[in-house]
This record gives C-alpha cells, structure tokens and sequence, in this order.
C-alpha cells in the first residue's frame, strides 16, 4: 500500500481510537469538533426494527462504538454484548450503560477474527461498520460471524450507499451492493432484504476543513478523497445553521440476512 493509495487514509483501529479520545485521526490535524456517528441515542432505523420484533436471543452489536444502540436494545429487555476494536470507544460505551443503569457487556475486539467467541449470539447488529472494512476484511468479519453465531441468527447490517439524501452524499466510499451479495453469499449468509434506507448523523463532525491539514499530508491525500472532503465540509456547514440538533440523515443500505449452514 503507497501512502498516497485511499486505503492509507481508510480508518483503522487507531484512527477510531484517536477520535474517540479527542484527538485528530490525521497526523498534525485540529481535535475534532464532534464524532459524526455519535448523536448520544440509538439509530431510528434499529428502533424500528427492534419494536416490530426482528431481535431475539443472544445480541452482538459488533463495532459498538459509543454503545448507545446496544444500551437502547438492553432497555427493552435484551440481553446484550457490544464489541469494537478501540479501547476509548469501550470506556465510553461503559461508561454510558452505567449512567443508564443497564447491564451490557462491552469488550474490545476485532471483528474479523471474534476470538472467544464461538456460536454466542443469535441477532447481530451491525451499524455503520461495514463501510469500514476493506474487502479482505470484509469477507474475514463474515467469516468470523458466521462462526460466532448459532443456526438461523440473523444479521442486520447499515453501511453507506451511494444514493443521496436531499443532496446530502456519503463522506467515504460506499460499499457496492455486489460486494455485499458476494461477500455474505461466500460466508454462509442468505440475504432476505436489501434496500436504501436512512442514518442519523451528527453534522457538526462534518464541518471540518481538510486544508488547515499539514501540507505532507495534505500532498499525500489521493485527490479525489481531499475534494470529498473539501465538498462534504462546506455542505454541512451551510446546512448546520439550519439542522435540528445538528442531526442530518446520510444514505445507507441495509440488509437482513440469515445464517445458513
Ligand atoms: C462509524 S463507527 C459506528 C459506531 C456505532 N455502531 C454507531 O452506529 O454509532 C464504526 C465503529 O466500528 C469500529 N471498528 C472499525 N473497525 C473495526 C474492527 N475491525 N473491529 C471492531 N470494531 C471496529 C470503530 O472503532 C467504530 O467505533
């Protein structure tokens, strides 16, 4: 991988953990002014789902994050583990099931390898990590899943699409709908439903602006990530003003799927 090639810049454990502790994911950038993902309650979406009674069993929300959609679904009576690979997100997370009063067990993990965690769970929830896996590491966490599931688990993932809402377009690469058929088809997955849908994201962790960047880094950033960059900054600011909460819905797909073999 040269430093210049996207995959350089494709978040990884460190990256995620930085910004969880308030620290810029890129060498020699400003704190951020908020975590994008990170609106302090459980995803819409999810909630939806949850009440019309898709979750059962054992729950695995892989790449947790801040934990808010794993402490929602123990609020309603499930029995909850939430994983990620970055320690700050575990603390936070942590931190927010004890101020709610709820038992979820949160642990540090990677979700291409669930070591330890042999058929556990029965519904996996997966809210905007897939998009943050590459391909091998895609096909390595459906792998993975497969394994730490039971029989019949089903496994309901959001990531980025390339639709758009109200112009609004995702800040990083999509994940293809192909590759999503071919990588859980390779795994033992079957997929019952794919389709648009919405995400709810914080807009202020938007608004930053690539170019108060250093200049290596700025040089070594493939052009077309910096114009992303570039473009997705100055929209949010401009809509920011006039945003309830600084919530701003980002395109996603989703996808049901069941656990075959
Ligand atoms: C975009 S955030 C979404 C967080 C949360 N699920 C939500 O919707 O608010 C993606 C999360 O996946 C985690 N992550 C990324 N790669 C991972 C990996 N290989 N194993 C475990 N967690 C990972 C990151 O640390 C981050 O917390």
């Amino acid at each position: 991988m040269t430093q210049s090639s996207p995959e350089s810049f494709r978040p990884n454990r460190e990256s995620f953990d930085k910004l969880y502790r308030g620290e810029s994911p890129l060498p020699g950038g400003p704190p951020p002014d908020a975590i994008p993902w990170d609106i302090g309650q459980a995803q819409p979406r999810l909630m939806e789902l949850e009440a019309l009674g898709a979750i059962n069993g054992e729950v695995l929300d892989i790449g947790c994050g801040p934990g808010d959609n794993a402490i929602f679904l123990a609020s309603r009576g499930h029995s909850v583990t939430g994983l990620d690979g970055s320690p700050a997100a575990i603390d936070r997370a942590r931190a927010r099931a004890a101020d709610a009063g709820l038992q979820v067990r949160f642990d540090v993990a990677d979700a291409t390898e669930l070591t330890g965690y042999d058929a556990a769970f029965d519904t996996v929830i997966d809210s905007a990590l897939l998009h943050c896996l590459d391909e091998d590491g895609r096909r390595a966490y459906a792998t993975a899943l497969h394994r730490a599931t039971r029989p019949g688990a089903r496994w309901f993932i959001w990531c980025f699409s390339d639709g758009n809402v109200n112009g609004v377009i995702a800040p990083m690469g999509a994940v293809p709908e192909d590759s999503i058929r071919d990588t859980l088809a390779g795994a033992g997955w079957r997929i019952d439903f794919l389709g648009p849908t919405t995400y709810l994201g914080n807009a202020a962790g938007f608004t930053g602006d690539p170019d108060v960047l250093p200049s290596e880094v700025l040089a070594a950033m493939p052009p077309e990530r910096l114009e992303a960059l570039r473009q997705m900054g100055e929209r949010m600011s401009k809509i920011l003003p006039l945003v309830d909460g600084d919530r701003v819905f980002l395109p996603f797909t989703v996808v049901h799927a069941t656990r075959i073999g």
